[in-house]
């Protein structure tokens, strides 16, 4: 599909991240050259900042297949137990919101890491035996938003761990003209620029974006996104000078509204607004607190001055 296609394959053709890059380019050069697996890697950060993307990328530059899964659809031991040994020697599991993962699976796992084997039960009460099999050595990438959220003995199964961080507006400049050289649709450096600053440092929210413009460019505009385009289209989708999108400016609008600003708790927040906690805590809150539209207090979330400044609100003082 488009996301494939607009995929980087290889390290070199990933933009930003470059310290994850450079880290990863030397732990892949050193495992190929010692002709082992991979130490396994666990990717943490916000939604949409390339998670999937580097897994793929990492299982392409070691010349292995690239088997994908989530904690949410691993439901028992068994079908992590069937994963495992179908992979072939020094593969690519990616597990993809590996918190999510229940605990009996998890402990299957452990092994699985640890010593590549599998201990299996055969039978049950007083003539149950486990035995022990073994699976070819593979490298597990996991993926969070929290980190935080990981069980200590399943962090600590990782030998690497790295965080993606927001993209700046340089790295989402080169991002969107990437994606606009492969999609086809022309874009002046304005143009680019005004998508990248309203993309919340998030290159899927930028490809999204692009995508959008370019339909009104095509309908309305002579089919060229300049900066002109790219503000009318944003404007008409409801994504504001700091890339806030409706949801955003819903929480700090309630927050300001209804709470005085906070503290107010994020379950209280999460029902105002019909809104998951998990959502608000994995993907609108941490870019208002990047922006310090938002903070975190121990009695709760707090709308900041800033925050009150960009929804025009006079602060309380
Ligand atoms: N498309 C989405 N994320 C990307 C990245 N980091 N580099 C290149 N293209 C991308």
């Amino acid at each position: 599909d488009w996301q494939y296609s607009l995929r980087p394959r290889k390290l070199n053709e990933y933009i930003g991240q470059d310290k994850v890059k450079e880290n990863l380019s030397v732990f892949i050069q050193a495992a190929l050259k010692r002709g082992e697996a991979l130490d396994h890697v666990l990717l943490y950060g916000p939604p949409g900042l390339g998670k999937t993307t580097l897994a793929a990328i990492i299982a392409n530059e070691l010349g292995v297949n690239f088997r994908v899964t989530s904690g949410p659809a691993i439901e028992r031991s068994g079908d992590l137990a069937a994963l495992l040994t179908n992979l072939g020697e020094r593969d690519v599991l990616f597990i993809d919101e590996i918190h999510r993962l229940s605990h009996s699976v998890e402990e299957v796992l452990y092994s699985a890491m640890e010593d590549f084997a599998l201990d299996i039960v055969i039978g049950k009460g007083p003539s149950a035996r486990s035995i022990r099999l073994d699976i070819a050595p593979f490298t597990l990438v996991g993926a969070t938003t929290r980190a935080g959220a990981l069980a200590a003995p399943l962090r600590d199964r990782f030998g690497v761990i790295e965080r993606l961080e927001y993209y700046k507006p340089d790295a989402l400049v080169e991002i969107i003209k990437r994606a606009s050289e492969i999609l086809q649709i022309p874009i002046d450096d304005h143009g680019a620029e005004e998508i990248a600053r309203r993309s919340r440092g998030t290159p899927r929210i930028a490809n999204r974006l692009l995508k959008r413009v370019r339909d009104f460019a095509q309908v309305d505009g002579r089919g060229t996104i300049t900066a002109d385009t790219a503000d009318k289209a944003l404007s008409r989708l409801e994504v504001d000078k700091a890339g806030l999108d409706r949801t955003d400016r819903r929480m700090l609008d309630t927050m300001i509204q209804k709470f005085g600003g906070g503290p107010v708790g994020l379950d209280t927040i999460a029902a105002a607004i019909s809104e998951e906690p998990d959502t608000i805590t994995d993907v609108y809150e941490p870019f208002l607190l990047q922006m310090g539209f938002l903070m975190k207090t121990p009695r709760g979330r707090v709308v900041t001055r800033a925050g009150y400044e960009h929804m025009h609100v006079p602060y309380p003082e």
